[in-house]
């Protein structure tokens, strides 16, 4: 029987957790080990099936990679492979992030396409386009992008509209590139200046990360470092949520409150009291919340990340509320997933209309993507009668660490059986 999660709803969530180190954080981390023949020790990182995946796709690429609990060390010297296949890049599409790093350093790439998946048709062009803008030829061949610069050139680069992973894959390019490179229109998200801080601790010549223009000067070489992930602030804005739908009390240690602005600030507004010091939230709910609207954005917006999480606590909401999504066409998977548990949301394109209900009941319910799981998880903490039973949680194993194990300890009668 495959392994399956089970939740019994209704508890008020108690007490204290520690956030994580952030998957989207650690994973552009990890493919920045190849830009230099040496070691880079990271620190605080998740114990992920994604950083699994990148960890196998490193070692594939010849990175010799040791550690675990928390700290890796990862050391490029010896990488002699410049392909990332068709087997890895499926399972995740992260994997991309190696496309930038392995033409900086070896001249040459060769990554399987990503394609399209659950949420969304998720291409690539914009990495493509900027990678040639820097010099680099690249074609595609058999379903895999091929990329190949004797030294990429420094360049201004425009990109039409904000992507996370390009930004990190052109940021770690730049980085050993010839020249200045400027990224106008970059992505801002709080990922995209740790990964900078992380590369200017390798002697990287980063400026601007974190706003919509990011300047890299680049240098022949980095030198070996150590640096801590930073806190995972949608595992934090989980627990947010999972206190507010369970009408409960939880502080979470070790994070960054000013990252998670947007979400503080609808949280609030749909009746959660949150208080924050320098590195802790704390959120205690009613169990039943205001009806509060939505729009997805790049960051600082409303994260996408976010999205299906906030739709669970909105269903059992008084009130109408909308939640439209900009960024990701079809990530309204857990939508028929909540419906099956009383929930009341109709869609049309892009807009959900969720009309609060008076309780959720607990149903077999189907993980479809990473963060339409935790959403269900939240659904199922949140009905206040019978048995959720949630299967393909291997999604959720992608990006939440020992999500059910951290929510047991707040009191949540969540386990898992089968496997
Ligand atoms: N896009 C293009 N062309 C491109 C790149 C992106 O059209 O070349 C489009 C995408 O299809 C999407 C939008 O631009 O509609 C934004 O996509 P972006 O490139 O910013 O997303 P990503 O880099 O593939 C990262 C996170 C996602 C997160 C998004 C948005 C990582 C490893 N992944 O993806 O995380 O949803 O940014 O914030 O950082 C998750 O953790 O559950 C997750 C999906």
């Amino acid at each position: 029987m495959p392994e399956r999660v089970i939740i019994e709803g209704g508890v008020p969530l108690r007490g204290e957790v520690t956030a994580s180190g952030a998957k989207n954080a650690a994973l552009p981390l990890m493919a920045a080990s190849l830009l230099l023949s040496g070691e880079l020790i990271l620190e605080n990182v998740p114990g992920l099936r994604d950083v699994m995946t990148m960890r196998r796709l490193l070692e594939h690429l010849g990175v010799r990679c040791q550690g675990e609990n928390g700290t890796i060390s990862l050391d490029a010297s010896s990488a002699d492979m410049w392909d990332a296949p068709y087997d890895l890049v499926k399972t995740m599409r992260a994997s991309v992030l190696v496309l930038g790093p392995l033409v900086a350093r070896f001249g040459r790439a060769r990554v399987s396409q990503p394609g399209g998946c659950a949420i969304g048709a998720r291409p690539i062009n914009r990495h493509i386009e900027a990678l040639e803008a820097m010099g680099a030829t690249v074609w595609l061949e058999h379903g895999y992008v091929v990329a190949q610069a004797d030294r990429l050139k420094g360049a201004e680069i425009l990109f039409e509209a904000p992507t996370v992973t390009g930004t990190e894959n052109i940021m770690m390019a730049a980085v050993l590139a010839d020249g200045e490179t400027t990224m106008i229109n970059a992505a801002m998200e709080p990922e995209i200046a740790d990964l900078a801080d992380a590369l200017n601790s390798m002697g990287a010549r980063i400026e601007g990360a974190g706003t919509g223009e990011i300047r890299v000067t680049g240098v022949t070489s980095l030198v070996p470092a150590t640096y801590r992930v930073m806190p995972d602030r949608i595992e934090i804005g989980t627990y947010i949520a999972a206190a507010g739908i369970t009408g409960g009390d939880v502080t979470i240690l070790k994070c960054v409150p000013g990252h998670l602005k947007a979400v503080i600030e609808r949280m609030e507004k749909a009746g959660i009291v949150i208080d924050k010091g320098k590195d802790w939230i704390r959120a205690a709910g009613e169990g039943r919340n205001s009806a509060v609207d939505i729009i997805t954005d790049p960051y600082p917006g409303f994260p996408t990340d976010m999205q299906a999480q906030f739709m669970a606590l909105m269903t059992l909401s008084d009130g109408i509320s909308t939640v439209m999504e900009t960024i990701f066409e079809h990530r309204f998977m857990h939508v028929p997933e909540l419906c099956r548990m009383g929930a009341d949301v109709t869609l049309s394109e892009r807009r959900a209309v969720i009309r609060g209900v008076k309780g959720l009941s607990g149903a077999p319910v189907m993980a479809t993507d990473l963060r339409a799981s935790a959403s269900l998880v939240l659904a199922g903490l949140g009905a206040s009668e019978g048995v959720t039973e949630i299967s393909r949680i291997y999604h959720l194993d992608r990006g939440y660490e020992k999500l059910d194990e951290k929510l047991a300890s707040l009191g949540g009668r969540i386990w898992r059986t089968g496997g």
